[in-house]
């Protein structure tokens, strides 16, 4: 891959376009409006507080990210977005119970004055809810030509300079490949057609994909882990990631799990639960937006443990993951997590994980950064997959013929590195060369 030789600046307004104006998106949009006014810090986002050591360690450069590379300032940022229900983000937030009144009374005129557009909503991609904020239109064409008109319309009526796109929209039922999805032709055919094997989240990727803005991907809908949305991505030069934020039970396993594996200590099973009660919690109720969660999440023990490289230690494991609609813990979702690991001559221990987290608490950070790194990556001619975004995502999008890269580490290592190299400083590789001296 060739360095950027430019980069182009931040200029202007950044448009944060959010499909889904639900629990997470007004978490976002209430966090940078307090950070903006100095009552609350960015805590979670590695773009706003994290640092990037340059150099060598006797260097001591350890600069921001934000101040190192290029990043649009949260005062750039206008936000917007799409849901099938009119609620202003003032509304939706009260109905996510997220956030306490201290944190929505003082930018209470500012979140009101956020207002949906209307959704690209097909209700048979989302069983358990029903609006009526919606496009009508006799193809799926037609709904796409009315989001690109949102889009363009949007970026010229909040006076911003270029947009990015990330999904905070629900859940969908679990999609397979079609052959719709294999080429821009035979997908644009689907549109016209209206295809069942193209859901609302396709139609707002490929609305921005023509419009050149990029797209990153929160839930873990197939949207643009197709190859006619990649050759469309690399027809107009824009980047797209995903999917399935990484905030909670996930998180701890790309934690853990690397951990025993550095140790070498081997494991028969992993039993994951979680009660939640919020909105994603009820679409997740339903089996087919279910099964692509549980997909999503089952796929990083495998990678990370490598069990075809160590047989004896991880080539027999049970893993189950459940998730359970529970109304009365509203968004404070609780995981468990039963870890059943073996040590030397195979004696048998255990860990128990409690994790009490909130979730859109943890989810706001990781769209903010995805906004700002995605933007980044525009700028510098970056498109197609961005996997030094895999950092972000339960299950990293690869380039093809690649397994994705699960470790937290290795993915923080490769997203710093990838910093340094766009930047032009050296690639930190942790080899000294004290030994030789
Ligand atoms: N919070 C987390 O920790 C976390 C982690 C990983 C993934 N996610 C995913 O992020 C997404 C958002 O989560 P949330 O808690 O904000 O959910 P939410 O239910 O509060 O909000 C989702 C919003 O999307 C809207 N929506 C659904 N389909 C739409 C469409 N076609 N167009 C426009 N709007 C649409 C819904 O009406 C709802 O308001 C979910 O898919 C969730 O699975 C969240």
């Amino acid at each position: 891959m060739k360095r950027p030789e430019t980069i182009k600046k931040p200029e202007g307004k950044l448009a944060v376009l959010l499909p889904g104006l639900g629990a997470v998106s007004t978490t976002l949009i209430a966090g940078v409006l307090l950070a903006r006014k100095g009552l609350a810090s960015p805590v979670g986002s590695l773009s706003q507080t994290g640092t990037i050591r340059l150099g060598k360690r006797t260097d001591n450069r350890t600069p921001r990210i934000k101040e190192f590379a290029p990043l649009a300032a949260l005062d750039d940022i206008v936000f917007g977005s799409w849901d099938l229900f009119p609620d202003n983000a003032l509304e939706s937030a009260l109905h996510a119970e997220v956030l306490d009144s201290k944190h929505i009374d003082p930018i209470k005129d500012e979140l009101a004055a956020i207002k949906p557009m209307t959704a690209a909503f097909y209700p048979e991609y989302v069983k358990r809810l029903s609006g009526t904020h919606v496009k009508t239109g006799a193809t799926k064409a037609d709904i796409v030509e009315q989001l690109r008109e949102d889009i363009r319309t949007f970026i010229k009526t909040s006076g911003a300079d270029r947009a990015v796109c990330v999904w905070c929209g629900s859940t969908e039922i679990f999609l397979e490949q079609t052959e719709a999805h294999q080429s821009i032709k035979a997908f644009e055919k689907g549109l016209l057609e209206n295809d069942p094997s193209i859901p609302n989240s396709m139609l707002y990727a490929w609305a921005c994909l023509k419009e050149g803005v990029p797209y990153a991907n929160g839930a873990p809908n197939l949207t643009v882990d197709i190859p006619a949305m990649l050759e469309l991505a690399r027809e107009t030069q824009t980047p797209v990631c995903g999917k399935d934020f990484k905030t909670g039970q996930t998180f701890m396993k790309t934690l853990l799990a690397p951990g025993f594996k550095a140790r070498m200590l081997g494991m028969k099973g992993w039993f994951s639960t979680n009660i939640l009660g919020n909105r994603d919690g009820e679409v997740l109720d339903d089996p087919g937006s279910f099964k692509s969660k549980e997909v999503s999440k089952l796929g990083a023990l495998e990678q990370i443990l490598q069990p075809e490289l160590y047989p004896e230690l991880y080539g027999d494991i049970y893993h189950k993951v459940r998730i359970n609609y529970y109304p009365p813990r509203g968004d404070a979702k609780e995981g468990w997590d039963n870890i059943d690991i073996f040590g030397w001559l195979n004696y048998p221990m255990q860990i128990k994980v409690d994790f009490l987290c909130r979730d859109s608490i943890l989810a706001a950070p990781l769209v903010l950064d995805l906004a700002l790194f995605s933007d980044l990556g525009k700028r510098a001619g970056f498109r197609g997959v961005q996997e030094w975004l895999s950092f972000y995502f339960k299950s990293p999008q690869t380039a093809s013929g690649l397994y994705p890269e699960h470790d937290i580490f290795i993915q923080s290592m490769k997203l710093k590195n990838t910093l340094r190299w766009m930047m032009g400083e050296e690639l930190i590789t942790h080899l000294g060369n004290e030994y030789y001296d």
